[in-house]
């Protein structure tokens, strides 16, 4: 089972984001996290489809694109266009979630679906073959740099039995208040795509925080439950 690392450069250092882009891809980053908010969905904002073409000019990352946005179905296209591989939506955002997924998926890229920490798995139960990415918040969306809620692990738990049950090879991803205390428990429970904003953007050496939370995360799988490879 591959373990994937996705740094966010949510709480980057906007002035200076082609830099930052370009050390993370060095540093070994297996995709990069594109925190999308449009002050509806989620209070805050933050940047859109042509900051994700710039991006996409200086590194060869695959652009893991999480909209927080309501209504999200018209901008599919173009962030696809500027480079993204994978589009993820809320399923609080979304009334048609199927049409939804199957519109990504047109575009000929990965398609995902958070949900929020109160938001039943119930909500992708019945698409989960659609998937490629079921997305599960250990924050409220919003902010980057909250603090992981831990009942969070017991519903990682419950997905990765749901998509083990249906054969499903989606990657289960987390999102929020990933750090070296926390990474080890999503593991444990089932997930390996991680996204991981300010704790690895804080540290000094970016390539041996990533190595570091890589050698956990590793380890964390091969001694789980669902992990057999
Ligand atoms: C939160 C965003 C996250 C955020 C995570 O709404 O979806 O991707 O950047 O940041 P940390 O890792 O600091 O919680
Ligand atoms: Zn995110």
């Amino acid at each position: 089972m591959q373990i994937k690392i996705a740094p966010s450069i949510l709480t980057a250092d906007f002035s200076k984001l082609g830099d930052v882009v370009k050390e993370l891809e060095k540093c070994g980053a297996d995709q990069l996290h594109l925190d999308i908010m449009d002050g509806h969905f989620v209070p805050n904002l933050t940047f859109g489809p042509p900051v994700v073409a710039s991006l996409s000019q200086i590194t060869s990352l695959p652009f893991d694109v999480h909209l927080m946005v309501e209504h999200p179905e018209g901008l599919f296209s173009a962030f696809a266009t500027a480079g993204a591989k994978s589009l993820t939506v809320h399923a609080e955002a979304c009334t048609h979630l199927h049409r939804t997924v199957q519109m990504i998926k047109d575009l000929g890229i990965r398609a995902g679906v958070a949900l929020n920490p109160a938001t039943p798995l119930s909500f992708v139960e019945y698409i989960l073959p659609d998937l490629d990415i079921v997305l599960i918040m250990t924050v409220n969306p919003g902010w980057g740099g909250q603090a992981f809620i831990t009942t969070m692990c017991e519903k990682i738990r419950k997905l990765r039995m749901m998509l083990k049950d249906s054969g499903s090879p989606a990657e289960l991803q987390v999102d929020g208040g990933i750090n070296q205390q926390t990474v080890k428990s999503v593991v444990e429970a089932g997930a390996n795509s991680l996204v991981i904003g300010s704790a690895l953007l804080m540290e000094r050496d970016w390539g041996q925080a990533i190595e570091q939370y890589r050698s956990l995360a590793v380890e964390a799988a091969r001694d789980s439950w669902w992990c057999s490879s």
